[in-house]
Order: C-alpha cells, then structure tokens, then sequence
C-alpha cells in the first residue's frame, strides 16, 4: 500500500491486482465478489474477453491521435453511440474522458443556446437537492449538495437548487427569464438510489420546453443500460436536450460524452470547446465493445430481470435491520438500520482462504448501494446475497 496519495479517499484495506468476471483478487491472492462495478464502471465485469482483446489491439495499432483529425474507431464509436441514443432524440456527441467533464460541456451548451437565442443574463442552471454532477469547481456548483460547498469557494456562479420531486418549487425556480437549463439526474445515485417520479419527470420536460429552457439528463452512472433500457431517459418516455453520460461507457477505460438533441445538436462550434483525450481510440475500441454488447434487448431485459431479482431476494428476507429496498435494474439500495461504512469494511476484510470477501458500496449513512457488473450470473447474485445477509445477521 502506498501512503503518498492525497487523503482524498476513505479506502478500505485492500490492494487488487486483477479481476476476472465479477472477481477480484488482491495481492495475497484472497477473492472478492464484486456488486460494485467500481462505482459503475465495469459493467461487463473485470478482464471480459471481448473487452481486452479490443483494447489490446487497439494499444498495439492507434492510442492517440489530436483533434485535429479524426481516428477511424472515434468515428465509428461516437457514430454507434449517437444511434443508441437516437431514441431518446440525441443528435451529435462531444467525447470526453468523464462525467464531470461531460457535464461541464452540458453547461456550455445550455448556456450558449440561451445567450443566441434570448440574449445576456439567462444563464442560470437549476439543478436538484442531493443531486451529484461532479467534482470540478462547476459541476459542484452544479451538485444539491451543501457537503460539497465548503472550503472551495469561490464556486462557478449562477446555480440554484430546488428540492427533487416538488414541481411547484421547479416551475418556480425557471420562472423570471434567467434560467437555460435544468440538469437533472433522474435517478440519484451518490444519494442512495432514488429515482424520481414518472410524472415529476413528464411535467419538468413540458415545463422546460414551454419556456425553451434545455432540459439536461445526467446519464452519468444511470445510463448505459444499467437501470434495464440503454438510457433511463427512455424508462421515462421523453426525450431531453442534452444528455451527459461517462462510467459504464468504455467497461473501465475513462471516457465521458456530451450529446445534443435536436435543440443543441449544433449550438457548439469550431473552438467552442475541447479535450485532448476526448475520442481516444481506446476508450473508444472499449466503448464499442460495451455498446455491441449492451445496446440489445435480450442483454438489457437480462439487466431489469436479474436487478428485480435482487430486490426480491433482499425483501425475501424480510430482515428486522433491512428498511427500505429500491432501484431500477442493475441499480439498487437498501436503507440498514446499522452503518453502512463498518458493513463494506467487515465486507472485505472477512475474505480468508477461499472465503470470499464482497465489495459493496454506501450512500450516505445507513444506505448500502448495489451496482454489480451486468453479467453477473444468477447464482453469483444469490452467492453475493447470502454473504451480505450473513453480515446483517
Ligand atoms: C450522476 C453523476 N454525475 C457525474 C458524476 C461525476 O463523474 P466523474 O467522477 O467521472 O467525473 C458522477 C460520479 O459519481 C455521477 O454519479
């Protein structure tokens, strides 16, 4: 272990050196059942074939070329992803490397959109309380979350937060002819997996296209087919204007995208915006594998089934220190009477010999997140279930 990072991160005592499935092994050699996906990164699980062999000859053929040209896979990349989210009206993408560059780049949008349109000081972006959107100055200006808005100041101005699911309190806040966008995460995840009303939803997008107002899905950790449709905007049946997406992108390369739809798709212009690594050929060889893979609806009806599965399971159990399970898919929570921290610790350093550990993940307190790999099989659902269940009681 090394002790010279920034104390930026509250790490548990383990160091890995590989993954196989929804395995991973760390230095002594013991095991782990993996239900967190990295955060919701490595949604085809840890060294999946497909996977490796893609990025391995894209290392040895193409790792980088500048934006001044475009790279073969790039191109075929952001044109398979432009199709997969065609359905939910998207046009044209930005490649970035993660979310909180592709949500900055939403910003941008948003933001120029309004000024051509309707002129100076309508710039201000409403975004939800306990939303997350990132870590750079702007997109924790961005983030309903007061925890962050400490020590860093002075933030990106011209954000406000209005409390989720009260749509008299968003039809409030985008009145007055200040406001260019709401950026919403339909499905909050940093905060514990709470997904917001069909209806919240459906009225917040009349209400922004009443007053041309962009309305901005961030797809961040919920999209890529984790909740059991390839974008949970579809779940949702409406169609935003900029939709921002990064993690499950590429199965574990750093990648993020921007996309615009209709609206937007042609608001950024030569020179309006930029990333150096934006499009890197691996990223995107990984990206296609994940979209080849995951864009298809027997893959995606296997991601709701397993994800229902898992909340069923939890609830079948009935247990006195299990208060409340929800989620979408291969998304879910469960609220825990005891804290959610020592549980992932007692989680991993339980491993010995051939007992497997289990990486699990928390939001806020007393709340246990589930983001396992999509191919996590049945029986590893059930293995990884009993593990937890066997640490609650
Ligand atoms: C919804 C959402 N948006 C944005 C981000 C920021 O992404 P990144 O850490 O890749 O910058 C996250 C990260 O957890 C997220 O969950």
């Amino acid at each position: 272990m090394a002790d010279v990072f920034m104390n930026t991160y509250h790490r548990l005592p383990v160091c890995f050196t590989r993954g196989e499935g929804v395995w991973l092994f760390d230095t002594e050699g013991k095991k782990y059942l993996d239900f967190s996906s990295g955060i919701a990164v490595n949604c085809l699980g840890h060294a999946y074939p497909p996977l490796v062999k893609a990025i391995a000859e894209q290392a040895a053929r193409l790792n980088h070329v500048c934006n001044y040209y475009q790279s073969d896979v790039a191109a075929a990349f952001a044109e398979k992803l432009t199709a997969a989210c065609a359905p939910a009206g998207m046009k044209r993408v930005f490649l970035a490397n993660s979310g909180a560059e592709a949500n900055e780049g939403a910003v941008k949008i948003a933001r120029k959109y309004s000024l051509l349109k309707h002129g100076v000081n309508r710039h201000r972006i409403v975004t939800l309380r306990g939303s997350f959107h990132g870590r750079t100055i702007t997109t924790l200006s961005a983030t309903g979350q007061d925890v962050f808005h400490k020590d860093f100041g002075p933030f990106t101005e011209g954000f406000s937060y209005i409390p989720a699911g009260d749509i008299k309190a968003l039809d409030k806040a985008l009145d007055g002819d200040t406001v260019a966008g709401f950026l919403v995460e339909a499905i909050q995840g940093e905060s514990g997996i709470r997904a917001l009303e069909t209806e919240y939803i459906a009225e917040a997008a009349k209400l922004c296209a009443g007053r041309d107002i962009l309305l901005i899905f961030d797809e961040v950790q919920c999209g890529m087919g984790r909740t059991g449709s390839f974008l949970a905007c579809e779940a949702y049946g409406i169609k935003p204007d900029v939709v921002t997406l990064a993690k499950g992108l590429a199965g574990g390369i750093p990648v993020g995208a921007v996309l615009a739809g209709e609206k937007a798709a042609e608001i950024l212009q030569t020179g309006d915006h930029g990333s150096t690594f934006g499009g890197n050929p691996i990223a995107a060889a990984a990206g296609l594998v994940v979209l080849e893979t995951v864009n298809r609806k027997p893959f995606l009806e296997e991601i709701a089934r397993k994800g229902e599965k898992l909340q069923s399971i939890i609830r079948g159990w009935k247990h006195p220190k299990v208060k409340e399970v929800r989620g979408r898919g291969l998304m879910a929570a469960a609220d825990i009477e005891d804290e959610a921290w020592p549980l992932l610790e007692r989680a991993v350093t339980m491993a010995a010999g051939t007992r497997p550990g289990l990486l699990l993940l928390s939001a806020g307190k007393n709340t246990l997140r589930f983001l396992p790999p999509y191919i996590i099989s049945d029986a590893e659902l059930e293995q990884g279930l009993e593990i937890l269940r066997g640490l609650l009681d």
